[in-house]
């Protein structure tokens, strides 16, 4: 192993110990103090090259937060008295379903979990694998069945996300041009015309650890809570929330996701002899029929689709590329994709792939997600290259992804023109999917 590469592996695993809370691992620790879902998979994707134990733990901490319903929120809050105000903006005690003596959320993330629990499984002895995916398979199976009971009312085979926050993309084109065009009230129009936004900006809090040109803007922050409240007053009962025709959108990414963690889930389930119920079957074949309606024939490219009208909605990013992860699509549009990550105008750029293609309206280096280079996104989509035997564009992938980080340390996310580091340092999905690829060589 090159010795830069040595480096970065150490620095890795003591950004992980750093951020470690015993039952947890913050995604870094004063920003995000509390367990979030799809961090807490990517961050057992690493610690099991080291620690399977300390995996297995992670994991299994998310189902306490889990609802009766099957929902596994996006976070679990830290119950120090210090976060008071995170949980009392959620109150998820208004659901008869949200667990007791635990907060969490009422909105879910990218179920990657299936994935996580493969690759711990991966990891251990037979024995020690049949006993681990026993263990956590009831919970895994429900969940699931609740992405499709609760996310596919009309039994479509998509699943419907109700907030950007449930893409894991928060200020994304697509979700933010729609909340944009449509979903935002008065007084944010307001707020807007009357330039208030400016003088707000001084009372966030994520501003004060990182620069405000590289979070989402005030505007998108405030529309971004309003949704939430509009959650909230509705109890995140889904049917209430529909019935108001709110925000619903079938996101190309995390369908994506779900299409690779249903086939996991039956790995898993096959190697323990578990039965799945035959109608969940049905809904997973299902949404890999539905999956290529989301094509857009014209940018040779996935998108994401209003729930209700069935529109395609027009503005591309890093969630049409993660279809390369699903390993469900047509090899003709996988190769379609991969012209998109090598091409100059679109998604080649000089540190790749970052979350916005170049030639977007919204293409903004420093910006969150609208258009810097994040690992898990690369982590996904170079898994997805290897099981299309696209290995060496995944080689490259991986080289690049690992060259940027160890240049410059495990951060947040990455300009894509400089591969300068942008938002927090010592973020802990970096430094997880960072240990993973090097220990993973192709
Ligand atoms: C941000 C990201 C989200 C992540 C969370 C914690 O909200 O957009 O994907 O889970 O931070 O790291």
């Amino acid at each position: 192993m090159q010795p830069v590469i040595t480096n970065l592996l150490d620095e890795a695993f003591q950004v992980l110990q750093d951020n470690d809370r015993s039952s947890y691992t913050q995604p870094a620790v004063d920003l995000y103090p509390h367990q979030w879902l799809w961090d807490s998979c990517f961050v057992a994707i690493g610690l099991v090259h080291k620690d399977p134990q300390r995996a297995m733990i992670e994991i299994k901490s998310l189902f306490k937060g889990q609802w009766a319903n099957g929902m596994i929120p996006n976070i679990i809050f830290n119950n120090d008295p210090a976060y008071r105000t995170d949980r009392n903006i959620w109150r998820s005690w208004t659901n008869p379903y949200a667990p007791d003596n635990i907060a969490t959320t009422g909105i879910t993330q990218p179920p990657v979990l299936a994935e996580a629990i493969f690759r711990i499984g991966e990891k251990l002895s037979w024995p020690d694998r049949r006993t681990w995916y026993e263990s956590v398979f009831p919970y895994l199976l429900k969940y699931h069945q609740w992405l499709y009971s609760e996310r596919d009312p009309h039994q479509e085979g998509l699943v419907l996300q109700i907030h950007p926050w449930e893409v894991g993309m928060d200020n994304t084109p697509p979700w933010m041009s729609e909340l944009q065009n449509h979903q935002l009230s008065w007084w944010i129009r307001l707020i807007k015309d009357t330039h208030l936004d400016y003088p707000i900006t001084r009372f966030r809090r994520d501003t004060k650890h990182i620069p405000a040109r590289e979070r989402f803007d005030t505007l998108e922050a405030l529309a971004l809570y309003d949704i939430q409240r509009r959650l909230r007053r509705k109890a995140y009962n889904i049917q209430q929330i529909l019935d108001h025709s709110m925000f619903a959108i079938e996101d190309v990414g995390f369908n994506a996701i779900l299409i690779r963690n249903n086939q996991l889930l039956e790995n898993i389930a096959k190697s323990i002899k578990y039965p799945i119920p035959q109608p969940l079957l049905s809904s997973f074949k299902k949404t890999r029929q539905s999956f290529n309606q989301l094509w857009d024939d014209l940018n040779q490219i996935y998108l994401s689709r209003d729930f209700i009208t069935h529109r395609l909605l027009n503005e591309s990013s890093i969630a049409g590329l993660l279809a390369l992860y699903a390993g469900s699509i047509p090899l003709d549009h996988a190769k379609a994709l991969l012209h998109h990550i090598q091409d100059k105008h679109s998604f080649g750029t000089n540190y790749p792939i970052p979350s916005v293609p170049i030639n977007s309206y919204w293409y903004k280096p420093d910006r969150y997600w609208q258009g810097p280079t994040w690992i898990n996104t690369n982590w996904l989509i170079i898994d997805g290259l290897l099981r299309y035997g696209f290995i060496e564009q995944a080689k490259e992938l991986r080289q690049s992804t690992l060259s940027m980080i160890s240049n410059v340390g495990c951060y947040e996310y990455y300009n894509p023109d400089n591969g300068s580091g942008l938002g927090v340092v010592n973020f802990s999905w970096t430094a997880a999917l960072a240990i993973d690829l090097i220990l993973s060589p192709i």
